[in-house]
C-alpha cells in the first residue's frame, strides 16, 4: 500500500461515524423526538451538513456531540423548531402543491450556511 496513513484516516473516519450514532440513548434532545432512532438521527444530522454545505464541526465539538459548546447548536435548535413549525400548519403557510418533503433547512439555506440575501 502507497499510502497507509490514508487508510488510517479512512478507518478512524469510518469508527467516528459509527460511535456518533452508536448511543443506545441520546443525552441531550431538546427539540427533535427523544424516540429518534440513530438511523433516523444519523441521516438528519447528514442532511444538516448536505443542506448548509458544513461538517459536523459547525454546530459540535467533535465526539462531544451531547454538548452545546458551539453556538451555532443553538441556532441550528431555533431552525428545527421553525421546520417543525412549518410542517405541522403546513395547510395554513402553503397551498397544497407544497409537499411536505421540500419542508427543510435547503428551502431557505440551498447548501449555504446563511440564506443568501435577495439583491433585486
Ligand atoms: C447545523 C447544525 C448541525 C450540524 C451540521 C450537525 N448537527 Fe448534530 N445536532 C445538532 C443539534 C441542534 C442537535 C440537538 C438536537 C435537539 O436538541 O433535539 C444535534 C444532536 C446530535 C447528536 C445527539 C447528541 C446527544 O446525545 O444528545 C449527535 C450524535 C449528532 N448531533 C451528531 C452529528 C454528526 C456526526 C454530524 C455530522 C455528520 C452532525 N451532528 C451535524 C446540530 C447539528
Ligand atoms: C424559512 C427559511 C429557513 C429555514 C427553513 C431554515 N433556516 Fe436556518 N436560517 C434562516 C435565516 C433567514 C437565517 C439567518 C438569520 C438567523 O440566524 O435567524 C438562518 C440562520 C441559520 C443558522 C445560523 C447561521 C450563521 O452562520 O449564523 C443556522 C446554523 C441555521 N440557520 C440552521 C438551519 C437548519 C439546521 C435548518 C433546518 C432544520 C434551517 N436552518 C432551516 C432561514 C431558514
Amino acid at each position: 500500500m502507497r499510502h497507509p496513513s490514508l487508510s488510517v484516516i479512512f478507518l478512524a473516519v469510518s469508527l467516528l461515524g459509527v460511535t456518533a450514532f452508536a448511543g443506545p440513548e441520546h443525552k441531550n434532545l431538546q427539540v427533535l423526538p427523544k424516540t429518534i432512532t440513530n438511523d433516523e438521527l444519523k441521516k438528519t444530522m447528514d442532511g444538516f451538513t448536505e443542506q448548509l454545505g458544513v461538517k459536523c464541526t459547525f454546530c459540535h465539538v467533535i465526539d462531544q456531540y451531547d454538548k452545546d459548546e458551539r453556538p451555532h447548536k443553538a441556532d441550528a435548535r431555533r431552525m428545527i423548531k421553525l421546520v417543525q413549525d412549518m410542517k405541522a400548519k403546513k395547510a395554513d403557510y402553503f397551498g397544497p402543491r407544497t409537499k411536505e418533503a421540500v419542508i427543510t433547512c435547503s428551502m431557505c439555506h440551498k447548501g449555504k450556511a446563511e440564506p443568501e440575501p435577495f439583491v433585486p
